[in-house]
């Protein structure tokens, strides 16, 4: 595993926008893996930046998101569809139909975790897939105790999880109780894997994620096993390591 410390907040978002511009730079037709939460929302700013400069082109890209909640409709402003499009895909020239997030409108989750599956083997795997981790350990929405065989599947959130997300939404109660994600084992065949934290709050999960032992009581362990992650933090979101 490669470790990255920066500063703060804007130094890890400028070095994770970094590596993943070289990637498409390297690779126009790049398949990204990205994420939501408060974490990449510098990274997708620098991106942004650099696009209007003419320094990275997005024309050939394609993206699948890790997970959607269940219930929301795309333009429901707390879908992650939502995010994408207000945080990134709306400044950047990318074609809508080469983004791809769950369907959280759609009933059969067989159905919905089916189609997510070929949607991402059709487009060749994920070559790069960028995460935040909660803290808990998850990874997407794959909770504690999440099998590490599951691919994309939907899940009940947890207490925690629905208490962390509710800066988003007015109340507790409108937090959704239910997502799709992509699940541990699919997340595992990212090619390569980039791991964004910024934040003493997340110091102490970073020390058991990446330096304890792998358990699925801590989904982010299982990192550990992959041969090419990269985890960027800021000075102290990494204090403990
Ligand atoms: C949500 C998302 C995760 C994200 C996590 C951490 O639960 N589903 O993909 O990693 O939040 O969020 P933050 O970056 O805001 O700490």
């Amino acid at each position: 595993m490669k470790i990255y410390t920066a500063t703060d907040f804007k130094d890890m978002s400028r070095k994770a926008a970094n590596i993943i511009s070289a990637q498409i730079i390297l690779n126009e037709k790049s398949v990204l893996g990205l994420a939501t939460g408060s974490s990449p929302i510098g990274v997708y700013q620098q991106l942004i930046e650099w696009y209007k400069k003419g320094d990275v082109d997005f024309s050939s890209v394609t993206t699948i998101n890790l997970d959607e909640y269940v219930g929301l409709a795309p333009d429901d402003p707390h879908s992650y569809r939502y995010f994408m499009k207000k945080y990134f895909f709306s400044h950047i020239n990318i074609h809508e139909s080469n983004t791809y997030l769950p369907n959280g409108l759609q009933k059969s989750q067989e159905f919905e975790c089916m189609r997510y599956e070929c949607i991402i083997r059709n487009n060749g795997g994920i070559d790069m897939q960028l995460l935040g981790l909660g803290h808990n350990g998850h990874i997407g929405f794959n909770e504690p105790n999440a099998a590490f065989e599951a691919d994309t599947h939907c899940v009940t959130l947890s207490q925690d999880t629905r208490e962390a997300n509710k800066r988003f939404f007015d109340t507790i109660d409108d937090v959704p109780r239910q997502a799709y994600t992509m699940g541990i084992k699919t997340i595992m065949q990212a090619r390569r894997i980039v791991v964004i934290v910024s934040g003493e709050s997340k110091a102490e999960i970073v020390k058991r994620s990446f330096f304890g032992s792998i358990t699925p009581d801590v989904p982010a362990s299982v990192l550990q096993l992959h041969n090419n992650v990269t985890l960027v933090g800021d000075k102290a979101a990494l204090s403990l390591i």
